[in-house]
């Protein structure tokens, strides 16, 4: 099976990572092919814990060939201290291959990230404030710069000249800040040139050549559909193309290569940062899946918000992602709940709405109806097989997989690598 995409379906942080660790030795190639450090994919291997932002998290698995794709904003700085911090606790990173037609974050987009949300106020949109809107501002724009633009010094320059002409402006008399000089700007980057172009290639030729073999491809989504720049809670998302077409404009592969779509999904919700969330709790279950859950963000530690399982996100992601599998994470962070809620439709202006409203206004006051299933108190962390879960462990994951669209493969029980229950082969 070569080719597969892997998303997340609602608001990021389902367990993506852990789900690309959990493919890794079936794998030849991972590829990120979106967002830049925003992401924070935790993977657990026995006793050791890893925190990537930048990397896709194939990079874990010996002999998987990391891919960064053009899709991608890239913070040099950022990835010479994450494969730092990998070789130091021995992982192999000499395989990691990088677009030279990625994208790069440099010092002025951190800035700028940092102080337009200030200047936004209540209307902020809580970004991780890495810069990420800013770079792919500059894309759009065409004023942005790219990794090869760092193997032709004079480029580079008249490149970061063109940029900061514009931006200076904009830091020092709009946001009162220092203006931010061309040779620092430069300087910065060239210090990391020998370093990358070993690096630096054709990504998307390496991709096709690799597929041509009958190698296999993972496409590692960042962030999430409802986060997707086109296809998300605009403007409270991030701004790039999470969903599963991210990846076929993202890393240059025909999207008639690509052979399964798997959806990450959590069994309740969680969203960091500001934008509407219809099944959002402020109560003392809201407390009791951020406690249990241990939800705080990998990149800025941010508390997640929480809310139960929404339905009509899950089918929305399903039909927009053209999912094939879902991987259904956390089931074991709802054990002990007497009953447990899930948005089955939406109450807007007193009307029953079924899908997810196209209208943002809309979903602002969308109101969840929901459906109440019992729970089970037995822990499930030991399950390795879907009938060893209790019996309303498994009433509840049917009838999720009946409401979101697509069937669900594979069972998340506990963080660990093995902590899962697998129905059916994800990559056939
Ligand atoms: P990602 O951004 O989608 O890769 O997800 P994050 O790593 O930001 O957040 C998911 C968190 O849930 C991580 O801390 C994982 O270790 C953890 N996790 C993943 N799957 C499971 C699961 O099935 N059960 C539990 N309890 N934790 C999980
Ligand atoms: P992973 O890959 C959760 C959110 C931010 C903010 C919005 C825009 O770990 O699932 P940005 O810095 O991207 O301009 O911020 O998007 N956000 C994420 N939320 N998980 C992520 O990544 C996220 N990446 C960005 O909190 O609301
Ligand atoms: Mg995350």
């Amino acid at each position: 099976m070569p080719a597969a995409v892997l998303i997340g379906a609602q608001w990021g942080d389902e367990g993506k990572g852990k789900a690309t660790d959990l493919l890794g030795s079936r794998l030849d190639y991972v590829v990120k092919f979106n967002g830049g450090n925003n992401a924070g994919h935790t993977v657990v291997v026995g006793d050791e814990k890893y925190a990537l932002h930048l990397l896709p998290s194939g990079i874990l698995t010996p002999g998987v060939v990391p891919v960064i794709a053009n899709g991608v904003v890239v913070d040099i700085e950022v990835l010479f201290e994450e494969l730092e911090g990998l070789e130091s606790r021995g992982v192999d990173v000499s395989k990691l291959r990088v677009s030279a037609n990625a994208h790069l974050i440099t010092q002025y987009h951190r800035t700028l990230d940092k102080v337009t949300e200030r200047f936004l106020g209540s209307r902020q949109i809580g970004t991780t404030g890495r810069g990420i809107g800013p770079a792919y501002a500059d894309k759009i724009n065409r004023v942005g710069l790219r990794m090869q633009d760092l193997f032709d010094e004079n480029i580079l320059r008249q490149k970061v000249e063109g940029a900061l002409d514009q931006k200076n402006h904009l830091l020092v008399k709009v946001y009162n800040r220092r203006a931010i000089g061309v040779d620092e700007v430069v300087d910065d980057l060239l210090g990391y040139v020998e370093r990358l172009r070993p690096m630096v290639t054709d990504t998307s030729l390496l991709l096709h050549q690799a597929l041509e073999r009958g190698e296999t491809v993972l496409f590692e989504g960042g962030q999430a559909t409802m986060l997707d720049v086109d296809h998300g809670t605009y403007p409270f998302v991030t701004s790039s193309n999470a969903t599963s077409g991210g990846a076929v404009t993202g890393s240059g592969i025909a999207p008639n290569r690509i052979d399964r779509v798997i959806a990450v999904v959590k069994a309740y919700t969680t969203r960091v940062g500001a934008g509407p969330f219809p099944t959002e709790l402020f109560d003392e279950w809201g407390e009791f899946l951020s406690e249990k859950g241990h939800e705080f963000g990998t990149t800025t530690g941010r508390r997640r918000r929480t809310g139960w399982y929404d339905a009509p996100i899950a089918r929305y992601a399903s039909r927009v992602n053209g999912v094939t599998d879902f991987v259904l994470t956390k089931l074991d962070v709802l054990t002990g709940l007497e009953r447990i809620p899930v948005a089955v439709a939406y109450e807007v202006d007193g009307q029953r709405v079924d899908e997810v409203p196209v209208s943002q206004s809309d979903f602002h006051h969308a109101t969840p109806v929901y459906e109440e299933f019992p729970g089970w108190q037995e822990d499930i962390s030991g399950a390795r097989s879907f009938e060893e879960l209790p019996a309303n462990a498994q009433a509840y994951v049917r009838a999720l997989e009946a409401m979101s669209g697509s069937r669900i493969s594979a069972i998340g029980v506990g963080p660990g690598r093995e902590e899962i229950v697998q129905l059916h082969d994800l990559l056939d």
